[in-house]
This record gives structure tokens, C-alpha cells and sequence, in this order.
């Protein structure tokens, strides 16, 4: 990536405002915003101006974006160290024709699948499937990272759409996740759904076996209460799923990109299949944007060039995500994955050390609640953390509108504090009315000084239906995509998770004691040799 151009117009600024771009351009709010669809993504409060908006144009095409783009979805093995095609976007392709891998149309195997999810779905909403005791009452998805994370996240984002059995979500191998969760359930009326790619990751086996464990000890029957979502069907009929009850996908699915197909599974009986089909064509819909419109028009190029601009040419480590919208609470913990697992990397494609900084920090909690909690720091700390505001304008509640007309006018007072901050002067001036004088005066307006022109940009949309959480999820995979393609790097891998996962499984015999902690360095054995005095 060339960053020259915009190092020095990042240079030039100097001592210019955010403000004074819009004092410049009465129009700067339409011009520096775009839409798909009824979404609306604006970046007008950040210091991007028209030369600063081409260059950063010009680095999708000195990367060949365009050519990028169209490789992923003609199927080509854009994940170019583990040889795989990157296809999510075929799980969304409804309505559109054949994709193909290595020659195969994949679609027909995509939609067969689909349709079997929806049977499934229906029929364990409508209790023709049933556990030993009765119809399902309760499901229990256990997976982890992009088998877990995708589903807890549009579960909760679709409360108003949810009429099947309840939902719970266990991922940690900590034995509490699954202690707390069976505690409450009948082992009778429970489905177990095992979610796992690779079907061989140690905490979503060793939950699937404790879980099983369970249900046999409670009267119900795995074979009948077990269902499957892997790519490693071979691994699911080893743990003894029937074959009817397991929902395979390509491995040009990546994990954190999977929620689409047969990880959703537990979504789709949460909501049922319609609107489930809802979510995928909102989805589409955002591919469809993604692969039409020019790049000054395109949401996720454009949500991905602000994101260059704050992090690799800025140097902003951390971005935050702040949903004004309760019920995407779970929305920063997926764009954490999403987003570091895809682009936290430090080496290109061609294996050459990375020479800019690698994507950045993801974090975030919804609005209001964050505003009590870590805004300080956001409004006057000394890190710029570029703000990533979103916002419905309707809530689902209308006999609270009250309620969500706070939860905008909060929102948007945000970003507006963020960019307009409090002068000295004007602190001054609040201190003058609250009696004070001299010295004291001039200490506590200190204290009450905003810096302002932090930047952010707002997501609005009508309301977070499946269609509208379709779009915004498709929106930033193809966000990230971008950003990837951008900083030449394979988004689409995640080696730095390895090595821990070996260090773990030695690490087994040694805090069982077995085997003693010779070779370990100081702090691990010390460690080692705590847990085992203290063993109870
Ligand atoms: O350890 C990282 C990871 O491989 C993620 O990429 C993936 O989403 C997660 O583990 C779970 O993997 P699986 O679905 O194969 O159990």
C-alpha cells in the first residue's frame, strides 16, 4: 500500500478542524456519506476531505481491488496458505447462479443444505421432532469463536423475531459454562446442536461429551437430542450424530464467516426458516452492492478506506464499535473476531514482513451503557479512538418511543461532542457561573477542556430487522475483506491461534501433575507448581 500521498495530506491538516470542513462545504454531510440499500453510513465527521477521499480511492485500484473482489466470488483459492476457495457469500446466494470450485457448481449442494436446515428448523419448532420427553423446549448450540459467536450474536439481535424453543450458547471449556447452563434444563426436551468446522476442537468436544454425558444420565436420548454443523462429517458420525441430523459445509467457509449456512442452525429455529431467509437476503443484498457500486459509492470500500485512514496512515491502534441498540450487545465481541482474526496479521501474502501496522484493536459495548463506563477516556484521554457509531431509527417497541428517542438523541450527541469538544474559553465561562474566581477558576476549567475533534462515523438504519442484520454483518465481512486486500495480507487464515493450542495440549499432562514442568520457563513452572499446592 502506497501511503506516501497520504502521509503528507495527513501532514497538511495542521491545525484544521473537523468543523471547519463543514463550515467550508454546507453539503459535506450527503458528499461524505453513501447507501445501500435503507442503510446509511456517514463519515463526514472525520477529517477525510475530497484529496484525501482520491487517495485513498487510488490505493484500491494500485491493489487491484476490483480484480480481488472478483476472484473471491468466482471461487479462486484466494486463501492462498491453506489453498481454499472464500466463498461465504455463496451461502447468500439465493437468488443468483452457479458458483463455482474448481469447476463444480457449489449451489446445489449450498441450497440442499439449506432446505434440510429449514425442514430441521420447522419441525423441531413444531415439535414433529422431539426429544424422550416431549417436544424441544430448549437448545443448546456448543461451539466457539466462529462457531459460536455469529449465532449468540443475531440471536440476541433478533429478540422480537424469536417464537421457537429457548437459546443458550456454551463455548467456554471452563466447566461452568456447561455446569450453569444444563443446570437449569430437562435432559428429556433438550437438543443438543455441536457446532464445529473442524469438529475436533478441544472445548467444543470436551463440552459435546460432558453434554452428552448428561442427557444419558437424565433419561434423554443423544440419538434422537444430538444434532451436527461441521465440514468434517466423517469426525460427526465417529461421535455417533445420524447422519439426517448433521449439516455440513464446504471448507470454503471459514469459521468466522459461517453463521450464513449451517452454523446458523439455532438461529433459524429461533426465528424460523422465513425470516431466516430474510437475514440472508439482506446479505446478498449488501454482495450485490458490494460487487456493483464505485468505490466512492461502495459502503464497505468506503467503511474500509476510513478505517485505513484512521489506523495504518493516522496510526489509531484501536477502533471502537458502539451499537446504540441493546440488542447488538454481542456485535463487538463478532467484529473482534471478525475483524483481528482476519486482519491481525504482520506478514503479506508474499511472506515479506508486513511494513505498516496491522488492522487494529476492536472493542466496544452498546450505547448508553458505555457512556457510564469508558467515554472518558474516548472524549478525553490522550489515544484518538475513532469511534464506529450505529443506530436504528426505529426501536421495536413503539409503546416506548420515549425510550428510543433518548437512545438516538444520545447517540448522536456523541459523535457531535466527539467532533465539537468544550474550549478553555468556554469552560471558563461555566466556571464563572458556578461563583468561581482567580486560580480556582482557572484549575477546574482545566479539568473541563474537551480536545473535540475525535473522529467517528454513524450507521444508521430504519430498524434491526434479519434483512437490515443481513446487510450490516455482509457489510463489514466485505469491510474487512477490503482492508485485507488493502495492507496485501491473507485475511482468510488465523495461524497465531496454533501455537497456543499446542502449548495447551502439553501443558495437560504437566497441571495433572504427571509429568513435571523441567523445561518450562520460570513463570510457567511457578505457575504450575501454585495450581498443584493448591489443588483441592
Ligand atoms: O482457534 C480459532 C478457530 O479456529 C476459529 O477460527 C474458529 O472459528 C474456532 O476456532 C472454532 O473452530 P471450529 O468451528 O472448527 O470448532
Amino acid at each position: 500500500m502506497q501511503l506516501d500521498q497520504l502521509k503528507s495530506l495527513a501532514k497538511s491538516i495542521g491545525d484544521r478542524r473537523i468543523l471547519d470542513l463543514f463550515d467550508a462545504d454546507s453539503n459535506r454531510a450527503e458528499s461524505f456519506s453513501t447507501s445501500s440499500g435503507d442503510l446509511l453510513f456517514d463519515y463526514s465527521k472525520t477529517q477525510i476531505n475530497d484529496d484525501i477521499r482520491s487517495a485513498l480511492i487510488q490505493l484500491c485500484d494500485h491493489a487491484k481491488l476490483a480484480d480481488r473482489r472478483t476472484a473471491m466470488f468466482a471461487g479462486q483459492k484466494i486463501n492462498e496458505t491453506e489453498g481454499r476457495a472464500v466463498l461465504h457469500t455463496a451461502l447468500r446466494n439465493l437468488d443468483g447462479g452457479p458458483v463455482e470450485v474448481d469447476g463444480q457448481d457449489v449451489m446445489p449442494d449450498v441450497l440442499e443444505t439449506l432446505q434440510r436446515m429449514r425442514v430441521f428448523a420447522e419441525e423441531v419448532r413444531g415439535g414433529a421432532i422431539k426429544g424422550a420427553g416431549g417436544s424441544f423446549t430448549d437448545v443448546v448450540n456448543i461451539g466457539i469463536g466462529g462457531s459460536d459467536l455469529g449465532p449468540v450474536m443475531a440471536t440476541h439481535a433478533l429478540a422480537p423475531y424469536h417464537d421457537g424453543p429457548k437459546l443458550h450458547y456454551v463455548s467456554n471449556v471452563d466447566g461452568a459454562h456447561i455446569a450453569d447452563t444444563l443446570r437449569m434444563l430437562d435432559p428429556t426436551r433438550t437438543l443438543i446442536v455441536v457446532a464445529s468446522k473442524t469438529f475436533t476442537t478441544i472445548e467444543t468436544m470436551t463440552n459435546a461429551r460432558t453434554a452428552r454425558a448428561w442427557m444419558v444420565d437424565g433419561g434423554g436420548d443423544p440419538s434422537q437430542q444430538f444434532a451436527a454443523v461441521s465440514s468434517a462429517v466423517d469426525k460427526t458420525a465417529a461421535f455417533g450424530i445420524p447422519e439426517e441430523r448433521v449439516f455440513g459445509f464446504a471448507d470454503w467457509v471459514g469459521g468466522r464467516y459461517s453463521v450464513w449456512g449451517p452454523v446458523g442452525l439455532p438461529v433459524m429455529i429461533a426465528v424460523g426458516s422465513n425470516a431466516f431467509d430474510a437475514f440472508l437476503r439482506g446479505g446478498q443484498a449488501m454482495d450485490l452492492h458490494f460487487r456493483s457500486a464505485k468505490w466512492v459509492e461502495n459502503m464497505p470500500v468506503m467503511l474500509a478506506l476510513v478505517g485505513v485512514w484512521h489506523r495504518q496512515v493516522l496510526g489509531y491502534a484501536s477502533r471502537a464499535v458502539l451499537p446504540y441498540d441493546q440488542r447488538l450487545l454481542r456485535l463487538p465481541a463478532y467484529f473482534q473476531q471478525l475483524e483481528m482474526e482476519s486482519n491481525g496479521k504482520s506478514v503479506a501474502m508474499d511472506g515479506s514482513t508486513l511494513a505498516m501496522p496491522s488492522g487494529p484493536v476492536v472493542w466496544g459495548e452498546p450505547g448508553t451503557n458505555g457512556q457510564h463506563a469508558f467515554y472518558q477516556l474516548i472524549h478525553q484521554g490522550t489515544d484518538v479512538i475513532p469511534c464506529e457509531f450505529m443506530v436504528a431509527a426505529n426501536g421495536h417497541e413503539p409503546e416506548l418511543a420515549h425510550h428510543h428517542r433518548l437512545l438516538l438523541a444520545n447517540c448522536l450527541a456523541q459523535s457531535e461532542a466527539l467532533m465539537q469538544g468544550r474550549s478553555l474559553d468556554e469552560a471558563r465561562v461555566r466556571m464563572v457561573d458556578k461563583g468561581l474566581t482567580g486560580e480556582e477558576l482557572e484549575r477546574q476549567a482545566r479539568h473541563r477542556v474537551f480536545s473535540g475533534d475525535r473522529p467517528s462515523t454513524t450507521l444508521i438504519y430504519p430498524q434491526l430487522t434479519p434483512y437490515v442484520l443481513g446487510q450490516i454483518i455482509a457489510l463489514y465481512e466485505h469491510r474487512v475483506f477490503v482492508e485485507g486486500v488493502l495492507l496485501g495480507i491473507n485475511s482468510f487464515d488465523q495461524w497465531g491461534v496454533e501455537l497456543g493450542k499446542e502449548l495447551a495440549t502439553s501443558l495437560g499432562p504437566i497441571v495433572d501433575g504427571e509429568v513435571g514442568t523441567e523445561g518450562k520457563d520460570g513463570s510457567t513452572a511457578g505457575l504450575v507448581e501454585y495450581a498443584l499446592r493448591h489443588r483441592g
